[in-house]
């Protein structure tokens, strides 16, 4: 029984594997969009590592996948926070391999900075802004001289077309980190993203929506809940394009369920809404918030 099981899980692993990711929807090139996509382009083009700053779920880790797969690149990131290690971004050795055989290119596990390099891929080093001093000494020289020097195969150069980009979100936001000096000085272009328009906005959460159904009048007022958290001081962090595409979604599918659309933006708003939100100052709390707009909106 137990085998059987198992069995059938490797064979499902084994059909699950594929090449790439692909982003399943249309991506919105407009308004800020249009002019950071460009910039991205650009930027690659000419050997100048840019940098993705903006709040969390507006888009920015959706341009650099669009970049890589426009330009045939495979696409490699890595999160980065306090407990990634610089062995997690070039690769290790396997120490069962280095037992029989070791240290070479058969018992190396490369991570994913190294695989980008010698693929000629895109490297994304998410929350650049997050990784420990340890972790972005490692990165200078893969993105000053294009190659890192893997103790003992030699010096690994990379690809023609490898590419770096960061992201970050806006300093401001507590919890996070400075880049370092050397670092800042070799990121050469810097694309700011902010909350789009609404006409921008519209039309992502319309995308996002498989099968979207929805009466206008209900997709505006789910905008107007989003924005009106960006406007309250009280938030340092308001709901994101993607908290938005979250509420679309359910309110998408399920608005059969109440009698009026409405109601179904109230029974879903606080759950994805307060999410990701966070408060300025101590006193109040997100779901507060969240209640006072709803009642605001929806009376
Ligand atoms: N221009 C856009 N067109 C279509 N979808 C978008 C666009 N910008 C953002 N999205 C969607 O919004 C969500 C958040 O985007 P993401 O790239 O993950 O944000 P970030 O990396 O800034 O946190 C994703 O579901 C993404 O597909
Ligand atoms: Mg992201």
């Amino acid at each position: 029984m137990i085998a059987d099981r198992e069995q059938g899980f490797r064979k499902m692993l084994e059909k699950s594997i594929v090449e790439n990711i692909r982003i399943e929807h249309p991506v919105v090139l407009k308004g800020q969009y249009e002019t950071a996509y460009s910039l991205l382009k650009d930027a690659l083009d000419t050997g100048i590592t840019p940098c993705l700053v903006g709040p969390p779920g507006v888009g920015k880790s959706l341009l650099a996948r669009k970049v890589a797969e426009d330009t045939g690149r495979s696409f490699h990131e890595v999160f980065f926070d306090e407990n990634v290690t610089p062995s997690r971004l070039i690769g290790s050795f396997d120490p069962a391999l280095v037992v029989r055989s070791g240290r070479n290119i058969s018992s190396f596990e490369p991570g994913p900075l190294i695989r980008a390099m010698v693929e000629g891929g895109l490297f994304v080093a998410h929350e650049l802004n997050r990784a420990t001093e340890f972790c972005q000494n490692s990165l200078i020289a893969p993105l000053e001289e294009r190659h890192y020097h893997l103790f003992p195969l030699g010096m690994i150069k990379s690809q023609e077309s490898f590419a770096f980009v960061a992201t970050q979100n806006p300093i401001e936001t507590s919890g996070t980190y400075r880049l370092s000096k050397v670092l800042v000085d070799r990121i050469g272009c810097w694309i700011r993203l902010t909350y789009p328009t609404k006409e921008t906005e519209l039309e992502i959460l319309k995308e996002n929506t498989p099968a979207f159904n929805l009466p206008h009048s209900t997709l505006e007022k789910i905008y107007e809940i989003v924005k009106e958290t960006r406007d309250s001081p009280v938030l340092e962090i308001p709901a994101s394009p993607r908290s938005g595409i979250y509420l679309t979604r359910l309110v998408n599918k399920y608005f059969n369920r109440f009698d009026k659309e409405d109601a179904a933006i109230r029974f879903f708003a606080p759950a994805v809404l307060a999410k990701e939100m966070k408060v300025r100052e101590e006193g109040k709390t997100v779901s507060m918030v969240v209640e006072e707009i709803l009642a605001r909106k929806l009376g």
